[in-house]
């Protein structure tokens, strides 16, 4: 059982802040368990009361889980004056006054990227400690040989002298194109192209295609997103091996 203070649930909710939220209570529009509840402190259950504003079912989620098929060209960040974020693409039902996204991709790094409001979620998915693997396919201007494969799965130091963690390395490479799929747990500034760069290659294009077991789902085409289901939420905690 989760209780929630009636005001904070409509602001997180319905993309109002706190106050409009005390003001629609305030003013007789919502009512819970088909009663009209004029204080906001009242505590919620939201997996057994039922709030109605203005007479329409609200359906009340304490957080909000949304996968997004990152484009180029894009920064993640929650705002910026001159830059289009990853925030401007979602559309107006999902956003929420205090989404943030869930980790980082670089301006030109495509693919999966978790958009949340829940801090603690997401914590458990960006700490190293916690061992869920980020999958990314790398497109390399030179062949990745044996010696390269066996450094990164050992863990490079990079040029800064930082240490990375021992990834999962696959050469994808056929008789066109160069190419790594590479598992990391950690998510050190621009780090899949410093290891490449650590070990004398160079990665001209990436894409981030599986965060645990959940893969990005192909049905979104670049730039579109979508909420998560329960049963995805729960792939991102599971291993792939
Ligand atoms: N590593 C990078 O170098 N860039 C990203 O966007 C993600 C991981």
């Amino acid at each position: 059982m989760s209780l929630n203070r009636l005001d904070k649930l409509i602001a997180l909710n319905c993309n109002v802040s706190r106050k409009e939220a005390r003001e629609l209570v305030k003013s007789g529009q919502v009512k819970v368990n088909g009663k009209t509840v004029l204080r906001s402190e009242e505590l919620i259950d939201t997996s057994l009361d039922r709030v109605e504003i203005n007479g329409h079912d609200f359906i009340s989620k304490d957080h909000i889980y949304i996968m997004m098929n990152k484009p180029a060209g894009v920064i993640t960040a929650t705002k910026d004056e001159h830059k289009q974020t990853v925030m401007d693409l979602i559309p107006g039902a999902l956003t929420r006054r205090s989404l943030f996204p869930c980790g980082r991709l670089d301006r030109n790094t495509t693919g999966l990227l978790i958009i949340t409001d829940d801090g603690e979620f997401c914590h458990r998915i960006v700490s190293p400690n916690h061992h869920v693997y980020k999958t990314y396919i790398a497109r390399l201007t030179r062949p990745l040989d044996e010696k390269s494969i066996k450094q990164l799965e050992s863990g490079v130091t990079l040029t800064d002298g930082s240490e990375c963690l021992p990834a999962k390395v696959k050469n994808l490479s056929d008789d066109y194109t160069y190419k790594a799929q590479i598992k990391i747990r950690e998510g050190k500034y621009h780090q899949v192209k410093r290891m490449f760069l650590a070990v004398g290659n160079h990665v001209d294009a990436l894409e981030r295609i599986a965060i645990g077991s959940l893969k990005l789902d192909g049905a979104l085409a670049p730039g579109e997103c979508r909420e998560m289901t329960d049963e995805e939420l729960g792939l991102l905690f599971e291993d792939d091996g």
